[in-house]
């Protein structure tokens, strides 16, 4: 089975119109097949992004959606609005939105399932604290953020993407070793088999997240079952996202 791999560039609260206008500068042409690019600008960039880019493959899409579908929900944006900005992806609960916003397991869930239902493919982002790590919780805590997506009957396994991105990794400078990022990945798949079927677990596209360098995501994208990365830093800075995306091209999975 061949998963093309993804590069997925998270801005975060980052970038501004003169970052948009260099960066789709340098994507407007895009015609790489061997990798998929996302871009996840900030909201008020996306409608901007998707239309700068459109002679280009790179993808753009959205850093959160709402669980609501319109209404009084000051500051939220909706899945009608994003399909309308014509977003193809969306992040559904990193680990900022679940520590620092409170977002539950159960709100993630309800985010993939509006993205789905907008025709939008969310990629679920899951990941342990140092704390659980230290107290050999990682493997327990995965299990708990991914079967509360992929149990329910309502979410459709072939429209979804997982990110592993362990929390003490993210904007840290600390990368999980390969092996110890393909082991996750590897368990991540194995869930997906036994309750979702092997097909789907091996369509299924498993990213990593976590302090992504140029330096080192040729090594962490050359495992079996690492299929991709989620950038955060290093997409903010053109020439580093772009040997990333050159890496993954080129790689060779072990
Ligand atoms: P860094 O690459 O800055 O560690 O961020 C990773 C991340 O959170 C991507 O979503």
């Amino acid at each position: 089975m061949k998963r093309t791999p993804l590069i997925a560039g998270n801005w975060k609260m980052n970038g501004s119109s003169i970052f948009v206008e260099e960066v789709v500068s340098t994507f407007s042409s895009f015609n790489d097949q061997h990798v998929d690019v996302v871009i996840f600008p900030p909201f008020v960039y996306v409608e901007t992004m998707k239309k700068l880019l459109s002679n280009s493959l790179v993808k753009v899409g959205a850093q959160n959606i709402s669980t609501f579908s319109e209404g009084a929900y000051t500051g939220e944006i909706s899945g009608s609005m994003l399909k309308e900005c014509q977003c193809d992806y969306v992040v559904v609960g990193h680990s900022e939105r679940r520590v620092l916003f409170h977002e539950s397991d159960q709100e993630c869930l309800q985010k993939v399932i509006m993205a789905q239902t907008h025709g939008i493919i969310p990629i679920l982002c899951v990941g342990e604290s140092l704390k659980e790590r230290e107290h050999e919780q990682a493997f327990s805590v995965i299990e708990q953020q991914l079967m509360a997506v992929i149990s329910d009957s309502r979410v459709n396994s072939q429209q979804l993407m997982i990110a592993y991105e362990p929390v003490w990794a993210i904007g840290t400078g600390k990368t999980a070793t390969p092996a110890m990022a393909q082991d996750m990945h590897h368990f991540i798949r194995s869930l997906l088999s036994t309750h979702l079927g092997q097909d789907t677990a091996q369509n299924t596209r498993i990213l990593y997240g976590g302090s992504v360098k140029s330096d080192n995501a040729s090594m962490l994208l050359a495992q079996k079952d690492i299929d991709g990365a989620l950038v955060g830093g290093a997409s903010l800075v053109i020439e580093s996202f772009t040997d990333i995306i050159r890496a993954a091209s080129s790689v060779k999975r072990v």
